[in-house]
């Protein structure tokens, strides 16, 4: 009888196993494999000491917000919010959600929510994962990593110049040259109404050759024109009213005395009267620090950030002050990788061992070297001497351990540098520890 009644007697040949398709990352989104993770180590840790240096702290905001923080924070009419974010719905209670595409908005709620500057200013940064859905490309992907820093209730100009100062000692820590300063100042919320208007009569004296993003944004949002790559706008936006002659007394000092400050410690600077960058939030001074080695193509940005005064009052805080800026992490990496840098931090020694006295004298040798500092790693999963002492030297470590029956019974541990020479020779097991930990000085 056939107990399965749906299948064919002579068995379920039609349902022969189904090879599983290959998952892949989503596009934009990379892996960071372990040969690679060195830079980002060497990076993070760099930017991590400077930052110390100048007394940023260390701030970890979400990485999922409500879609109305940047849409009120970062701007209506931004790329970003307009095209870029990844916003999805809770599917419990049908909030908008948002994948943060930048830190700045989240630091500034962390900040609201938990008064964090009210009684004394505060400098600090993070780092981690952004997400925009832009179209990627070398330099460009759609989960990408910052190091963000923001300095906050401070009015500047000093503190402007100090992050500014602090990024050129960053590029100096790691060997980067030809990263140039751009910097710029937008004025504040009169100056740039002016500016608007100006501008606004401007573009619709040139209605005719406005591309469809710019007849959009010509009265939601006029200065973002001036972002547009589209070849044929450029003559009539190099034309365009400068915000820079529109900027007023207090804010002209305040460009004005940022600059004295960059004279002062020794940095050169382009001012770049079209710098408005790509977020709604910025007031007085905004500025970029652009690779020109051409290492980067077309996303030569490597950092950009400046001045959002406003930004307290439009998330509901008290009114305040704040500077910052973000790094972007991957393009830092294409610079480095571009000068050859690399760290690739190896375990001093390789334990080869076999049988199982050898594997207990090894294990308790190896915690031992542990205990004194020392970055060792023990040979798992057997196989014969030949095979392990090739597994040793892959590791790039600079010697191995040997642990036979012999050394097992003398309780002895014999030493082979694997690099550069050198004869190999035996220790006590006791003091491997110690004989380890001096040849790391
Ligand atoms: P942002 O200019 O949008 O500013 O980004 C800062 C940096 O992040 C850029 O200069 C670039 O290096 C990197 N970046 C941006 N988008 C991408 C991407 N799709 N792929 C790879 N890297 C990218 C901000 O995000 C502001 N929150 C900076 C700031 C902090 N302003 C004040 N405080």
């Amino acid at each position: 009888m056939n107990e399965h009644p749906t299948l064919p007697p002579s068995g379920p040949k039609a349902a022969a196993p189904v090879k599983p398709t290959r998952l892949q990352a989503i596009r934009g989104m990379n892996d960071i494999l372990p040969d690679e993770a060195p830079l980002w180590e060497l990076f993070e840790d760099t930017a991590r000491r400077v930052f110390a240096q100048y007394g940023y702290r260390n701030i970890r905001v979400p990485i999922v917000e409500s879609t109305a923080l940047f849409v009120r924070g970062i701007g209506e009419y931004t790329d970003v919010v307009e095209k870029e974010m990844y916003t999805f719905e809770d599917k419990l209670n049908g909030e908008s959600l948002t994948l943060r595409p930048e830190a700045t908005a989240g630091i500034v709620r962390a900040s609201i929510e938990h008064s964090l500057i009210y009684d004394r200013p505060q400098r600090v940064w993070t780092s981690g994962p952004m997400f925009r859905h832009e179209r990627p490309q070398k330099g460009r992907y759609r989960q990408f990593h910052q190091m963000d820093a923001e300095a906050l209730g401070f009015a500047g100009p000093d503190v402007d110049a100090e992050q500014i100062v602090m990024l050129a000692r960053l590029w100096k820590a790691l060997g980067l040259a030809g990263i140039e300063l751009h910097i710029n100042s937008i004025g504040n919320a009169g100056e740039r109404a002016a500016h608007r208007q100006a501008l606004v009569a401007h573009f619709e004296r040139h209605a005719d050759l406005l591309d469809a993003d710019a007849q959009r944004r010509l009265h939601a949002n006029p200065l973002r024109i001036l972002d547009s790559k589209n070849p044929a706008l450029q003559p009539m936006l190099a034309a365009a009213p400068k915000l820079i002659d529109f900027i007023e007394d207090d804010s002209r000092a305040h460009f004005e005395e940022l600059q004295r400050l960059l004279t002062e410690a020794g940095l050169a600077y382009t001012i770049d009267a079209r710098l408005v960058r790509g977020l709604d939030y910025y007031n007085r001074t905004v500025f970029e620090w652009i690779d020109a080695s051409g290492t980067l193509g077309a996303q030569g940005t490597v950092a950009g950030g400046g001045r959002y005064d406003a930004l307290f009052e439009i998330l509901g805080g008290k009114p305040s002050f704040a500077c910052g800026f973000a790094i972007g992490i991957e393009r830092m990496i294409l610079l480095l990788a571009a000068l050859g840098a690399h760290c690739a931090p190896a375990p001093l020694a390789y334990v080869v061992h076999a049988g199982d006295a050898a594997g207990t004298l090894a294990r308790r040798a190896a915690e031992a070297a542990r205990d004194a500092g020392v970055a060792i790693v023990t040979n798992a999963g057997d196989g014969s001497m030949k095979a392990q002492m090739k597994r040793a030297d892959a590791s790039g470590a600079a010697y191995a351990l040997i642990i036979g029956d012999d050394e097992a019974r003398t309780g002895t541990v014999a030493i082979k540098p694997l690099r550069g020479g050198g004869e190999q020779f035996a220790v006590p097991a006791g003091e491997l520890a110690t004989r380890l930990a001096a040849l790391t000085r």
